[in-house]
Order: structure tokens, then C-alpha cells, then sequence
């Protein structure tokens, strides 16, 4: 790939006020933290942030290590204090909140009473694994590549006469929006509501400072979400439909409670958030890359095999989930840095990605031969439900964006191409690109 992030590991000291200008949201690091990553990994691969309020890990082996010791490393804080759950503890510990904001702060903690996936550890975490995985088994997943392949076709169909589309609104969005709806049973008349509800839970994450106003039009998105889904639940219960929300509702194990209604719709805020956002960023991250490398366009255009390693590389070096968090249980050592228990830590999983330690000229775009596996999914008991789906999703739309597209190139100068305001959801907010039809 091109740009910035080819640039070898900087000689220059690690700063910790440029990490501290990731965490809020500095254009530029956001847009390219991989050198700041580069710095971080050679002099301080574990260090302390005070501004995220937590001890940063950067190296592969490192991030590896605390993801498999669940014991000593809890996801009960995963996705950071500024999630919707962050928030509304902040909320009521503020005396000013409102009498409104403050019952919606209380209902959205007294959900987060009932944790699911994401924020849980085993056993827990094991039951519900257990009882979600069969919603999200090989044959719906299968089952949905058709789906998958014509709402594509249908979404170059809206913007192939044009010669130009902004990727993002056009393709991004709706392609993983529409999918995760359709596997939830959503009609698409609901769609709009569904992704202003998307926004309100992501909104928090990876940002630390939100208005007053934006945090109050957060929980009202919340509060309908969880009216339309209990309703939807109940309707399920009644008369089970061919989608997983009813493959929820049904869920049986041996000798384990079925998942209860707040779990269910804990589930599915988790749905939402990872399955859109992140699918979104990945493939339009994808397609700026190709834009800006015709020449790899035409080699994966003529070599159709070479569709599932780009997409697997792309997953590797732009990491849409930048890093995700654990809390300790337990007085521990990484790296010989000291963490103490109940201490925060950012796993960053977009610098293992580019460890050199573990995948050689890590910048590079490898096709052909083996990589070592990455991180982007995260590893073992939290390794990604929705993988499956991404992948299939992301395949059909490189395979068909180049099977359709011919000069695909971009429509602004490469670095005028906005990213979103997150160190944790990376990704551009807007692609404008040109084409012919082909
Ligand atoms: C490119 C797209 C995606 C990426 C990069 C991604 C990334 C991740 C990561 C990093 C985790 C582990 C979090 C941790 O370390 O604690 C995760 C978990 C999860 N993802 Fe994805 N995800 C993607 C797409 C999806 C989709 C389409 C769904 C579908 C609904 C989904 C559902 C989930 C769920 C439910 C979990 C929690 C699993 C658990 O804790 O047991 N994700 N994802």
C-alpha cells in the first residue's frame, strides 16, 4: 500500500503525548497512528496512558498472552469507559443530570446487570457462546451468501451509471446494515431507525468527549431499541419466524438456563455495533487501497483466487477495531512493566498486526504464502461471532466491486479523504471514488 504508514520504524523517542493525541482524536493520528504504533512497540510496547486511563499493549506476543489468560485478564470493561454503559455511569454520578436522562442512564445499567459476550468471562461466557452460536452456525451463514450476492449487485446497481459514488453512504453503510437487519428479521422499511440506533451505541466508543446533547439523543436512540426489540421478542415467542432472533428465543442447552430476554437484547446491541460499523470500515478501506493501486486491482481482477488472501491482508493491516479493552483481576506483569490489579488495558490490536516480529515487511500486502494469524477478530474465547458473515460480505463486495468496476480511482487527493474521530473504530467517513462501467 501506499502512504504514510509505509514508513519504517521511526528513530525519533516515543512521546506519550502523541498517544494521548490518538485517544482524543488528533485527524492526522487517527488517520495514520501505524508510526506512532512503530515507536510505541520498540521503546514502550507496555505504557501507562493517564488520559484513556489505562496501560497500552502494542506487541503481538504480548496482546496474544493477555487474551488467552481470561483469568488474570477480565472482558467485563471491553469495549472502554466511554461505551453507552460508561456513560451512564458517568451520568449518575453527576448530581445535574436530568430526571429523564437519568432514568434512561438506569435502564440501560440495570441491562448491563445481565452482561453479555463481549463483557463476560467463563463461565458465563461459555454458556452464552454456547447457546448463540447455533443463530450463527455455517448453514445461516451459508444461507445468506445469496442475500449477500444480490443486495451487492443491487447497491452497484444504484451508482454504476454515474461514473462516481461516495463509497461510504452508497455501499458501505447499507451493505452491512442490510445484512445484519435481514439475519435479525428487520424490514427494510425499519432500516433508518436501524442505523441511527447503530450510531447511538457506537458513538461513545473510542471518543472521550461527547456534548451534553449528544449524549442525550444517544439514550433516547437507546431507549427505542430496547421497546422495538422486547416487542420483536415477544412476537417471536409467540410465532417463531426463520431468522436468529427466534433461533435466539429458542436456544436450548442441556442443563443451562435459556438466555432471558436482557440477555437476548444485550446480544443484539453487541450485533449491531460489531457487525456494522466495523464490516462498513473494513470495506471501504478495502476499496481506497485499490483505488490508490490500480495495478493490484488489475492483478486480483484477472486472478479471481486472490480475492480472499486481499481481503484477509486488508483485515490484517487496517484493522477496523484498532484495539479493544481488558481489566485486570489480578497483580500482573507484561513486558516487565507492573500492572496492578483492576487496572485498564488497551490491547491494540492494529499495531500486532504490523508487528515485524511476527509478520516480516508487516506494511506489505502479502498474497501468496502464509502470514502468521492476525489479531483483527481478536483471539480464542472472543475471537469474532460474526467473522463468517465479515468475510463473506467482504469477499462478494471486492469480488463484484472489480468484476463491475474498471479504473476505479479516487476522486480527491488520497490524504483529503476524512477519517472518523476514533482510536478504537478505524476507518474513513467518506470515499469519493470515479469508475467506468464495465
Ligand atoms: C470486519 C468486521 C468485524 C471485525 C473487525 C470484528 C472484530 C471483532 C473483535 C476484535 C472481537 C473481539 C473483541 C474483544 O477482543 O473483546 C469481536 C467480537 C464479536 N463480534 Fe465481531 N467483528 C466484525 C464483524 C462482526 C459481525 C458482522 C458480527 C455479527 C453480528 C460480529 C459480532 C461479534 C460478536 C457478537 C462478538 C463477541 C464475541 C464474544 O465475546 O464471544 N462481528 N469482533
Amino acid at each position: 500500500m501506499a502512504g504514510p504508514e509505509r514508513r519504517p520504524v521511526t528513530e525519533c523517542p516515543y512521546v506519550p503525548a502523541d498517544l494521548t493525541r490518538l485517544i482524543e482524536g488528533d485527524a492526522a493520528l487517527v488517520r495514520c497512528p501505524f508510526p506512532l504504533y512503530d515507536v510505541l512497540r520498540e521503546q514502550a510496547p507496555v505504557t501507562r496512558n493517564d488520559r484513556l486511563n489505562a496501560y497500552v499493549v502494542t506487541r503481538y506476543d504480548d496482546v496474544i498472552e493477555v487474551l488467552k489468560d481470561t483469568d488474570t485478564y477480565s472482558s467485563a470493561m471491553a469495549s472502554g469507559p466511554n461505551s453507552v454503559t460508561g456513560l451512564a455511569n458517568k451520568l449518575l454520578a453527576d448530581p445535574a443530570t436530568p430526571a429523564k436522562l437519568r432514568a434512561q442512564a438506569e435502564r440501560r445499567l440495570k441491562l448491563s446487570e445481565s452482561p453479555v459476550l463481549l463483557f463476560t468471562d467463563p463461565p458465563l461466557h461459555k454458556r452464552q457462546r454456547a447457546l448463540v452460536s447455533a443463530a450463527f452456525s455455517p448453514k445461516r451463514v451459508k444461507a445468506l451468501e445469496p442475500e449477500v450476492r444480490r443486495l451487492t449487485e443491487e447497491l452497484i446497481d444504484g451508482f454504476l451509471a454515474d461514473g462516481k459514488v461516495d463509497l461510504v453512504p452508497q455501499f458501505s453503510i447499507p451493505l452491512p446494515m442490510t445484512v445484519i437487519a435481514t439475519l435479525l428479521g428487520v424490514p427494510p422499511s425499519d432500516m433508518d431507525q436501524f442505523k441511527r440506533w447503530s450510531n447511538a451505541f457506537t458513538a461513545g466508543v473510542g471518543s472521550v468527549d461527547q456534548s451534553a446533547e449528544d449524549v442525550a439523543g444517544i439514550f433516547d436512540e437507546v431507549d427505542t431499541f430496547y421497546d422495538y426489540f422486547t416487542r420483536e421478542i415477544e412476537l417471536r415467542r409467540v410465532e417463531p419466524q426463520d431468522d436468529l432472533l427466534t433461533d435466539l428465543v429458542a436456544a436450548r442447552m442441556e442443563g443451562e438456563a435459556p438466555l432471558t430476554l436482557d440477555e437476548i437484547l444485550q446480544m443484539l446491541v453487541q450485533f449491531l455495533v460489531a457487525g456494522n460499523e466495523t464490516t462498513t470500515n473494513s470495506v471501504t478501506t478495502l476499496m481506497f487501497a485499490l483505488a490508490q493501486d490500480p495495478e493490484l486491482a488489475d492483478r486480483v481482477r484477472s486472478n479471481p483466487a486472490l480475492v480472499a488472501p486481499l481481503v484477509e491482508e486488508m483485515l490484517r493491516v487496517e484493522a477496523p477495531v484498532q484495539g479493544m479493552f481488558r481489566v485486570s483481576t489480578a497483580d500482573s506483569i507484561i513486558a516487565g512493566v507492573e500492572i496492578p490489579a483492576g487496572s485498564v488495558l488497551w490491547l491494540v490490536y492494529g499495531s500486532a498486526n504490523r508487528d515485524p516480529g511476527t509478520f516480516p515487511d508487516p506494511a506489505a500486502l502479502k498474497l501468496d504464502g502464509d502470514r502468521a494469524p492476525h489479531v483483527t477478530f481478536a483471539r480464542f474465547e472472543h475471537f469474532c461471532l460474526g467473522s463468517s458473515i465479515a468475510r463473506l460480505e467482504l469477499r462478494i463486495a471486492a469480488e463484484l466491486l472489480l468484476e463491475r468496476l474498471n479504473d476505479i480511482a479516487l476522486d480527491c487527493p488520497a490524504d483529503e479523504v476524512p477519517y472518523h474521530r476514533s482510536f478504537v473504530l478505524r476507518g474513513p467517513a467518506s470515499l469519493p471514488l470515479t469508475f467506468t462501467a464495465r
